[in-house]
């Protein structure tokens, strides 16, 4: 068994910035390769007299892996409950083959990094903030608080707090760039469409934000992309209507101003009941961060090439913006308006089982019993209804969910309302079209993906995404002019 210095010597190059070696051992000593076929089994045991079999730390220890195609067996080390997929490399049938990939078209049982800000178990319906439970923080903290938390790891002190915002206020003023670009958009644009141009816009009038690498130039884009997000989702909401933009207030709450941004007068203040300012602080917060979802992902992808943080959330905006991530808000209400009335929900629900349509708003490649997010939302649908009127939407909403959980077809595959079920029919309430929510849950999940931003960029494991196919398209042949074709 090769020991862990040879291991080393990797080809890959990059050995000493990964947290376990990256190669696999070669078990057995290679012996001439009969079976030249490139399929074959790669069966997996942990021996009996692994030391890892007895490890305190079950999370350690050493993965054995044999080729049928050739009868060579290999180690991968064990860390952290994973193997280095780049170990597979060395798995091959020919020396001058390029070596075994993994195969993993949606990243569904792939790790990409290190990362320190929110933690999900899926199985049971946990989703914490750097250790703080997502149902503490939406009833006890406020999203300043929670922003502050997702980007530098613990709660900030009153003072830290003052500053932070101190900071936030000092960069609310609005670019004369983003009145000129709204104004030359359409103003049936999707409003997301708006937001996606609008965060990409904003890298021309903050170039300094090329020096990705310098830590105190990230903390000022962090700080303007805090700030000015809901300035241009606001700006955009306006510009749809052919109103004036409202100048930013200072001195309400995250969720105060953005609601003043939207809702108020250029000279009067928008007259915001405090338990819909409450609610939509608590959704921002529910919505701040989700670790490696697709649009974190693309954040991740996009930044990786060291472009500047505002193409990368752009990419992020626009990765939210489909319907099977952020955009299932928007899905959700305009489903329910197909519905005519609690009568017609089991039909409904037999299109969503034939296949003929999904039902929006349900299900989620992670959480397998419940979305804690949801949870919290649905109590505070409630407060908002209370304060406001219910929304007409509710009643086919609930006899929805409540048909869909006794159904077999969604049990067995273990759908369950997500965050997006139930918070459209808030927003909706507040008199907001659909193609506003996405924008919300925009506004919200900016923190998470600036946090990840700035994680993976003092991160040294950090480098460009670039993953590998398989190839099935033809083999190299003849170019052949077009005349003998
Ligand atoms: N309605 C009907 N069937 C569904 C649904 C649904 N909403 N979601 C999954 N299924 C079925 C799917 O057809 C498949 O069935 P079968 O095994 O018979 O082929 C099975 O459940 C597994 O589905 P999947 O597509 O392999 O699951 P996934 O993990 O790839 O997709 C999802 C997760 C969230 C994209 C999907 O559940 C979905 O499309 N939901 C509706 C859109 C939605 O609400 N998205 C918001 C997610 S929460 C916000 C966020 O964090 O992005």
């Amino acid at each position: 068994m090769a020991e862990a210095e040879d291991l080393k010597s990797s080809q890959y190059g990059f050995e000493s910035r990964l947290p376990y070696q990256p190669s696999v051992s070669l078990v057995a000593p290679l012996s001439p390769c009969e079976n030249t076929r490139l399929t074959g089994r790669i069966s997996v045991t942990m021996s009996s007299n692994d030391p890892a079999a007895t490890s305190a730390d079950p999370t350690v220890g050493s993965l054995h892996l044999t080729d049928s195609r050739t009868g060579r067996q290999f180690e991968l080390p064990i860390s952290e409950d994973s193997v280095p997929a780049i170990g597979l490399r060395d798995i091959r049938v020919h020396e001058e083959d390029f070596g075994m990939l993994s195969y993993d078209p949606a990243l569904l049982n792939t790790a990409v990094c290190h990362s320190s800000i929110t933690f999900i178990d899926g199985e049971k319906g946990i989703l914490d903030y750097r250790g703080y439970s997502i149902e503490e923080l939406s009833s006890n903290s406020n999203f300043a608080e929670v922003c502050f938390l997702l980007l530098n790891g613990e709660l900030p002190t009153a003072s830290e707090l003052d500053l932070f915002r101190a900071e936030i206020h000092a960069a609310l003023d609005m670019p004369e760039s983003m009145v000129k670009l709204h104004a030359a958009l359409d103003k049936d644009l999707h409003p997301m469409s708006m937001l996606e141009s609008a965060l990409a816009a904003l890298g021309g009038d903050f170039p300094e934000s090329d020096e990705v690498l310098d830590a105190e130039v990230r903390h000022q884009q962090i700080i303007r992309l805090l700030a000015l997000t809901p300035v241009v989702a606001a700006l955009g909401f306006r510009h749809r209507q052919g109103l004036a933009p409202v100048a930013p207030d200072p001195n309400l709450s995250y969720a105060g101003n953005l609601l003043h941004m939207l809702l108020g007068d250029p000279d009067k203040p928008a007259d915001v009941h405090p338990a819909v300012e409450r609610a939509m602080d608590a959704l921002l917060v529910l919505h701040a961060d989700h670790e490696q979802n697709c649009s974190a992902n693309a954040v991740r992808a996009v930044a990786s090439s060291r472009v500047n943080p505002y193409s990368a959330v752009a990419a992020g905006a626009s990765a939210l913006h489909g319907p099977l991530h952020g955009g299932a808000n928007q899905a959700v209400l305009e489903m329910l308006d197909t519905i005519d009335s609690v009568d017609d929900v089991p039909a409904f629900l037999e299109s969503c089982k034939t296949g003929e349509r999904r039902l929006m708003g349900f299900g989620h490649r992670v959480y397998k019993n419940y979305d804690p997010r949801a949870k919290v939302i649905g109590q505070l649908a409630g407060d908002v209804f209370d304060v406001i009127g219910e929304n007409p939407k509710l009643e086919i909403a609930r006899a929805l969910e409540k048909a869909a959980m006794a159904d077999e077809y969604f049990s067995s595959r273990k759908l369950f309302p997500n965050v997006d079920f139930y918070s459209g029919l808030i927003y909706s309430a507040l008199g907001f079209p659909p193609r506003m929510f996405t924008v919300f849950f925009a506004i919200g999940r900016m923190v998470g993906w600036v946090a990840h931003w700035n994680e993976m960029m003092s991160d040294p494991n950090t480098r460009i995404v670039r993953p590998r196919q398989l190839y099935t398209g033809p083999k190299r042949r003849p170019f052949v002019a077009i005349g003998d074709r």
